[in-house]
């Protein structure tokens, strides 16, 4: 049984969608203590946007950043959309635009990335294609908070995944995404039991049921 409190979340997302279903259904399965409040697109296109819908959340939204006069302004509207909906935590799902200083700053310590590498390895754009052309035996993502270091905020979950030598960006891709759904619904639940203290670079992981 789950005993923390229900936490609530926003989730930016910018395409398919997966890892935010994949939340959406740890959190109907009664595996994750948490609702999704509102979701935010910035691609109006984005497949992302039905996943939502399917699943009732409550606000859905499309915010396309070059409609506003700055990048503060933009994320100044996201800021009061999320706080209008008591949003705790946030939590970027495939959300392919850098967190500028304004959202960064208003959800400092609150705001998680699922990354599809081991990182410190493979920051940035395309992280499988990347682990293949360095001839990488193990790649696997990594669950981080975000901070204006791009992919290198502290880490919190990461799960490995074995390279096979007939590998395609693809084939990787599939894998590792399992992965990423498995990890991501896990440190957002560990968020909602407060058991994660960040120290510097570090996360420490407090154990069940009480402080260490
Ligand atoms: C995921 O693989 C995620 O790790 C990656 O985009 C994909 C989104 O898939 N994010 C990044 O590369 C961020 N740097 P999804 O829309 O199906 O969740």
């Amino acid at each position: 049984m789950l005993t923390s409190d229900k936490i609530k979340i926003g989730v930016l997302i910018s395409g398919r969608g997966s890892n935010l279903e994949a939340i959406l259904n740890a959190i109907s399965s009664g595996e994750l203590n948490a609702t999704i409040e509102v979701v935010i697109s910035n691609n109006m296109h984005a497949p992302g946007l039905h996943v939502a819908r399917e699943h009732g959340v409550p606000k859905i939204l499309t915010l396309d950043a070059l409609a506003y006069a700055s990048p503060q302004e933009y994320e100044t509207h996201i800021i009061e959309e999320l706080k209008s909906d008591g949003v705790q935590l946030l939590v970027l799902a495939g959300y392919m635009k850098i967190v500028g200083p304004t959202l960064l700053s208003a959800f400092k310590d609150h705001m998680m990335n699922i990354h599809p590498s081991l990182l410190p390895s493979f920051k940035g754009l395309n992280a499988q294609k990347q682990a293949l052309e360095a001839g990488v035996k193990v790649s696997g993502c990594t669950v981080h908070f975000v901070t204006d270091d791009l992919d290198g905020g502290p880490i919190i979950l990461q799960q490995a995944v074995l390279v096979s030598d007939d590998d395609t960006e693809s084939s990787l891709s599939h894998r590792i995404l399992l992965s990423e759904q498995d990890i991501y619904k896990k440190a957002i639940q560990l968020y909602s039991e407060k058991r994660l203290v960040i120290d510097g670079q570090f996360v420490r992981i407090l154990p069940e049921g009480g402080m260490s």
